[in-house]
Protein backbone atom coordinates (compact mmCIF):
# COMPACT_ATOMS: atom_id res chain seq x y z
CA UNK A 1 0.00 0.00 0.00
CA UNK A 2 1.18 3.54 -0.83
CA UNK A 3 0.78 4.82 3.24
CA UNK A 4 1.49 8.69 4.51
CA UNK A 5 2.46 8.80 8.46
CA UNK A 6 1.41 11.91 9.59
CA UNK A 7 4.13 12.71 12.31
CA UNK A 8 5.58 15.76 14.51
CA UNK A 9 3.35 18.94 14.07
CA UNK A 10 3.43 21.78 16.46
CA UNK A 11 2.09 19.91 19.78
CA UNK A 12 4.13 20.05 22.61
CA UNK A 13 4.61 16.19 22.45
CA UNK A 14 6.05 17.02 18.57
CA UNK A 15 8.88 15.36 19.65
CA UNK A 16 6.97 12.31 21.17
CA UNK A 17 5.12 12.04 17.88
CA UNK A 18 8.69 12.33 15.82
CA UNK A 19 9.75 9.10 17.73
CA UNK A 20 6.29 7.03 17.27
CA UNK A 21 6.20 8.34 13.92
CA UNK A 22 9.82 7.16 12.70
CA UNK A 23 9.01 4.01 14.62
CA UNK A 24 6.02 3.08 12.51
CA UNK A 25 7.51 3.97 9.28
CA UNK A 26 10.05 1.58 9.72
CA UNK A 27 8.09 -1.21 10.28
CA UNK A 28 5.43 0.06 7.60
CA UNK A 29 8.55 -0.32 5.07
CA UNK A 30 9.38 -3.46 6.79
CA UNK A 31 6.16 -5.19 6.16
CA UNK A 32 6.75 -3.95 2.33
CA UNK A 33 4.54 -0.99 2.13
CA UNK A 34 5.29 2.51 0.35
CA UNK A 35 5.74 5.06 3.05
CA UNK A 36 6.12 8.86 2.27
CA UNK A 37 6.44 10.73 5.85
CA UNK A 38 5.03 13.65 5.97
CA UNK A 39 6.33 16.52 8.99
CA UNK A 40 2.92 18.16 9.69
CA UNK A 41 2.79 21.83 8.86
CA UNK A 42 -0.03 24.41 7.69
CA UNK A 43 0.63 22.86 4.10
CA UNK A 44 -0.22 19.32 4.91
CA UNK A 45 -3.66 19.43 2.76
CA UNK A 46 -1.13 19.57 0.13
CA UNK A 47 0.98 17.46 0.79
CA UNK A 48 -1.78 14.69 1.20
CA UNK A 49 -3.18 15.65 -2.11
CA UNK A 50 0.04 15.01 -3.80
CA UNK A 51 0.69 11.64 -1.90
CA UNK A 52 -2.75 10.41 -2.92
CA UNK A 53 -1.75 7.85 0.10
CA UNK A 54 -4.63 4.36 0.10
CA UNK A 55 -4.45 5.31 4.15
CA UNK A 56 -3.00 7.85 6.55
CA UNK A 57 -0.96 6.10 9.64
CA UNK A 58 -1.73 9.14 12.40
CA UNK A 59 1.31 9.33 14.12
CA UNK A 60 0.52 12.49 15.86
CA UNK A 61 0.03 13.44 19.41
CA UNK A 62 -1.21 16.30 21.03
CA UNK A 63 -3.14 19.18 19.22
CA UNK A 64 -4.39 19.05 16.25
CA UNK A 65 -3.83 15.37 15.08
CA UNK A 66 -5.47 14.04 18.37
CA UNK A 67 -8.36 16.54 19.00
CA UNK A 68 -10.06 16.24 15.98
CA UNK A 69 -9.00 18.28 13.59
CA UNK A 70 -6.64 16.44 11.47
CA UNK A 71 -9.59 14.07 11.35
CA UNK A 72 -12.04 16.57 9.93
CA UNK A 73 -9.60 17.44 7.55
CA UNK A 74 -8.61 13.84 6.62
CA UNK A 75 -12.48 13.19 6.10
CA UNK A 76 -13.50 16.52 3.90
CA UNK A 77 -10.77 15.10 1.78
CA UNK A 78 -11.71 11.54 1.75
CA UNK A 79 -8.74 9.72 2.63
CA UNK A 80 -8.53 6.63 4.98
CA UNK A 81 -6.63 7.32 8.34
CA UNK A 82 -5.88 4.98 11.64
CA UNK A 83 -7.32 5.47 14.77
CA UNK A 84 -10.25 7.28 15.69
CA UNK A 85 -12.57 9.79 14.16
CA UNK A 86 -13.32 13.62 14.34
CA UNK A 87 -16.47 13.38 17.16
CA UNK A 88 -14.41 10.54 19.12
CA UNK A 89 -11.20 12.69 19.29
CA UNK A 90 -12.97 15.71 19.83
CA UNK A 91 -13.99 14.33 23.22
CA UNK A 92 -11.22 12.39 24.13
CA UNK A 93 -8.59 14.85 23.73
CA UNK A 94 -10.46 16.77 26.73
CA UNK A 95 -10.37 15.60 29.81
CA UNK A 96 -13.17 16.96 30.94
CA UNK A 97 -15.62 15.89 28.09
CA UNK A 98 -14.52 12.19 28.64
CA UNK A 99 -15.71 12.87 31.94
CA UNK A 100 -18.96 13.88 31.00
CA UNK A 101 -19.37 11.27 28.66
CA UNK A 102 -18.35 8.22 30.44
CA UNK A 103 -19.31 9.18 33.93
CA UNK A 104 -23.10 8.73 33.35
CA UNK A 105 -22.37 5.33 32.04
CA UNK A 106 -21.01 4.19 35.39
CA UNK A 107 -17.06 4.43 34.71
CA UNK A 108 -15.67 5.64 37.49
CA UNK A 109 -13.77 8.56 37.03
CA UNK A 110 -12.12 11.09 39.62
CA UNK A 111 -14.87 14.17 40.16
CA UNK A 112 -12.76 17.64 38.92
CA UNK A 113 -13.27 21.14 37.61
CA UNK A 114 -11.83 23.82 35.29
CA UNK A 115 -10.29 26.30 37.67
CA UNK A 116 -8.65 30.18 36.01
CA UNK A 117 -5.02 29.13 36.09
CA UNK A 118 -4.64 32.93 37.68
CA UNK A 119 -3.93 33.18 41.17
CA UNK A 120 -3.98 29.60 41.43
CA UNK A 121 -1.10 28.96 44.41
CA UNK A 122 -2.87 31.75 46.41
CA UNK A 123 -5.69 29.84 46.74
CA UNK A 124 -6.01 26.13 46.86
CA UNK A 125 -9.19 25.24 44.23
CA UNK A 126 -9.74 21.97 46.40
CA UNK A 127 -8.45 19.97 48.98
CA UNK A 128 -4.93 18.85 49.08
CA UNK A 129 -3.81 16.52 47.78
CA UNK A 130 -4.87 17.46 44.42
CA UNK A 131 -3.86 17.54 40.39
CA UNK A 132 -3.58 20.34 37.85
CA UNK A 133 -3.59 19.49 34.44
CA UNK A 134 -4.18 21.09 31.31
CA UNK A 135 -7.47 19.42 29.93
CA UNK A 136 -6.24 18.83 26.79
CA UNK A 137 -2.47 18.15 26.65
CA UNK A 138 -0.91 14.06 26.96
CA UNK A 139 2.42 13.03 27.96
CA UNK A 140 2.24 15.10 31.55
CA UNK A 141 2.78 18.23 29.83
CA UNK A 142 1.98 20.69 32.34
CA UNK A 143 0.69 18.65 35.20
CA UNK A 144 1.12 19.31 38.92
CA UNK A 145 0.59 17.57 41.85
CA UNK A 146 -0.13 19.92 44.58
CA UNK A 147 0.67 17.95 48.18
CA UNK A 148 0.25 19.11 51.69
CA UNK A 149 4.43 19.51 51.32
CA UNK A 150 3.73 21.96 48.41
CA UNK A 151 3.58 21.06 44.86
CA UNK A 152 5.56 19.76 42.23
CA UNK A 153 5.75 19.16 38.68
CA UNK A 154 7.45 18.42 35.89
CA UNK A 155 10.35 20.44 34.40
CA UNK A 156 8.31 21.69 31.18
CA UNK A 157 5.40 22.45 33.61
CA UNK A 158 7.75 24.59 35.75
CA UNK A 159 9.54 26.39 32.79
CA UNK A 160 6.06 26.46 30.68
CA UNK A 161 3.96 27.95 33.46
CA UNK A 162 6.17 30.35 35.15
CA UNK A 163 3.06 31.52 37.34
CA UNK A 164 1.12 29.19 35.04
CA UNK A 165 1.41 31.74 31.80
CA UNK A 166 0.50 29.11 28.72
CA UNK A 167 -3.07 27.49 30.49
CA UNK A 168 -5.36 29.85 31.29
CA UNK A 169 -7.47 26.82 32.52
CA UNK A 170 -6.43 23.56 34.02
CA UNK A 171 -8.58 20.93 35.25
CA UNK A 172 -8.16 20.62 39.23
CA UNK A 173 -8.65 16.71 40.57
CA UNK A 174 -8.34 15.00 43.34
CA UNK A 175 -5.39 13.22 43.88
CA UNK A 176 -5.08 9.54 43.98
CA UNK A 177 -2.89 8.49 46.11
CA UNK A 178 -1.58 4.76 44.84
CA UNK A 179 -0.39 2.97 41.73
CA UNK A 180 -0.76 4.12 38.02
CA UNK A 181 -1.88 1.53 35.68
CA UNK A 182 -2.37 1.11 32.18
CA UNK A 183 -4.33 -1.17 29.61
CA UNK A 184 -3.96 -1.10 25.76
CA UNK A 185 -7.04 -1.79 23.65
CA UNK A 186 -7.47 -3.36 19.97
CA UNK A 187 -10.29 -2.79 19.18
CA UNK A 188 -12.75 -4.94 21.30
CA UNK A 189 -9.73 -6.63 23.14
CA UNK A 190 -7.99 -5.55 25.79
CA UNK A 191 -4.38 -6.59 26.01
CA UNK A 192 -3.22 -6.40 29.26
CA UNK A 193 -2.74 -4.17 32.83
CA UNK A 194 0.74 -2.46 33.24
CA UNK A 195 1.80 -0.85 36.34
CA UNK A 196 4.26 2.32 35.88
CA UNK A 197 6.43 2.76 38.99
CA UNK A 198 8.77 5.75 38.41
CA UNK A 199 11.57 6.03 40.28
CA UNK A 200 11.02 9.75 41.80
CA UNK A 201 7.24 9.12 42.09
CA UNK A 202 5.84 11.20 39.69
CA UNK A 203 5.32 9.89 36.33
CA UNK A 204 5.51 12.73 34.15
CA UNK A 205 7.03 13.60 30.54
CA UNK A 206 10.76 12.62 31.47
CA UNK A 207 9.73 9.57 33.65
CA UNK A 208 7.86 8.44 30.52
CA UNK A 209 10.50 9.05 27.51
CA UNK A 210 13.75 8.28 29.55
CA UNK A 211 14.89 4.42 29.48
CA UNK A 212 15.56 3.66 33.10
CA UNK A 213 13.30 6.39 34.94
CA UNK A 214 10.54 3.83 35.32
CA UNK A 215 9.71 0.39 36.26
CA UNK A 216 6.99 -1.01 33.43
CA UNK A 217 5.54 -3.78 35.52
CA UNK A 218 3.55 -6.04 32.79
CA UNK A 219 1.65 -7.91 33.74
CA UNK A 220 0.81 -5.90 36.41
CA UNK A 221 1.17 -7.44 39.77
CA UNK A 222 -2.10 -6.36 41.06
CA UNK A 223 -5.05 -8.93 42.77
CA UNK A 224 -7.18 -10.23 39.71
CA UNK A 225 -10.09 -8.91 40.25
CA UNK A 226 -8.25 -5.16 39.90
CA UNK A 227 -6.55 -6.50 36.54
CA UNK A 228 -10.24 -7.81 35.41
CA UNK A 229 -12.05 -4.14 36.03
CA UNK A 230 -9.43 -2.43 34.54
CA UNK A 231 -9.55 -4.25 31.33
CA UNK A 232 -13.14 -4.22 31.44
CA UNK A 233 -13.36 -0.66 31.41
CA UNK A 234 -11.16 0.20 29.31
CA UNK A 235 -12.88 -1.77 26.75
CA UNK A 236 -15.94 -0.10 27.61
CA UNK A 237 -14.37 3.64 27.52
CA UNK A 238 -13.12 2.81 23.91
CA UNK A 239 -16.56 1.14 22.94
CA UNK A 240 -18.59 4.14 24.38
CA UNK A 241 -16.53 7.35 23.24
CA UNK A 242 -16.59 5.19 19.75
CA UNK A 243 -12.97 4.68 19.33
CA UNK A 244 -11.38 3.03 16.50
CA UNK A 245 -8.29 0.86 15.98
CA UNK A 246 -6.01 1.09 18.99
CA UNK A 247 -6.66 3.33 22.24
CA UNK A 248 -4.80 3.64 25.69
CA UNK A 249 -6.75 3.63 28.94
CA UNK A 250 -4.68 5.33 32.02
CA UNK A 251 -6.10 5.02 35.51
CA UNK A 252 -5.26 5.44 39.23
CA UNK A 253 -5.62 2.57 41.83
CA UNK A 254 -5.80 3.65 45.28
CA UNK A 255 -4.97 0.21 46.81
CA UNK A 256 -6.47 0.63 50.43
CA UNK A 257 -9.46 0.91 49.01
CA UNK A 258 -9.84 -2.35 47.04
CA UNK A 259 -12.51 -2.46 43.91
CA UNK A 260 -13.88 0.73 44.94
CA UNK A 261 -10.44 2.75 44.65
CA UNK A 262 -10.08 2.35 40.85
CA UNK A 263 -10.64 5.35 38.62
CA UNK A 264 -10.14 5.93 35.16
CA UNK A 265 -8.09 8.84 34.33
CA UNK A 266 -8.37 9.27 30.54
CA UNK A 267 -8.68 7.11 27.06
CA UNK A 268 -5.76 8.27 24.58
CA UNK A 269 -6.90 8.29 20.49
CA UNK A 270 -3.18 8.35 19.54
CA UNK A 271 -1.18 6.11 22.13
CA UNK A 272 2.19 6.37 21.68
CA UNK A 273 4.03 4.14 19.51
CA UNK A 274 7.72 5.03 20.33
CA UNK A 275 10.63 2.52 21.82
CA UNK A 276 9.23 2.76 25.56
CA UNK A 277 5.62 3.03 25.29
CA UNK A 278 3.42 1.16 26.59
CA UNK A 279 0.82 -0.23 23.47
CA UNK A 280 4.03 -2.00 21.66
CA UNK A 281 5.11 -3.76 24.78
CA UNK A 282 1.67 -5.14 25.88
CA UNK A 283 1.48 -6.26 22.41
CA UNK A 284 4.86 -7.64 22.84
CA UNK A 285 3.61 -9.54 25.86
CA UNK A 286 0.57 -11.11 24.23
CA UNK A 287 3.20 -12.36 21.28
CA UNK A 288 2.59 -9.23 18.74
CA UNK A 289 6.04 -8.06 17.19
CA UNK A 290 5.76 -4.12 16.58
CA UNK A 291 5.47 -4.61 13.10
CA UNK A 292 2.69 -6.83 13.37
CA UNK A 293 0.78 -4.39 15.57
CA UNK A 294 1.71 -1.47 13.10
CA UNK A 295 0.12 -4.20 10.55
CA UNK A 296 -3.28 -4.92 12.64
CA UNK A 297 -3.48 -1.02 12.96
CA UNK A 298 -3.36 -0.82 9.18
CA UNK A 299 -5.80 -3.52 8.59
CA UNK A 300 -8.76 -2.32 11.05
CA UNK A 301 -8.56 0.89 8.94
CA UNK A 302 -8.88 -0.53 5.80
N1 LIG B 1 0.21 11.12 24.74
C1 LIG B 1 1.15 10.03 24.62
C2 LIG B 1 1.75 9.98 23.28
C3 LIG B 1 0.53 8.73 24.97
O1 LIG B 1 -0.59 8.72 25.39
O2 LIG B 1 1.18 7.71 24.79
MG1 LIG C 1 -2.78 11.25 27.73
Amino acid sequence: LNIVVLMGGWSAEREVSLMSGAGVADALESLGHRVTRIDMGHDVAARLADARPDLVFNALHGTPGEDGSVQGMLDLMGLRYTHSGMVTSVIAIDKQLTKQALVPHGIPMPGGHIVRSEGLFERDPMARPYVLKPVNEGSSVGVAIVTEEGNYGNPIMRSAIGPWSEFDELLAEPFIRGRELTVAVLGDRALGVTELKPRNGFYDYDAKYTEGLTEHVCPAEVPEEIARACMELAVESHRLLGCKGASRSDFRWDDNMGADGLFLLEVNTQPGMTPLSLVPEQAKAVGMSYAELVQWIVEEAL
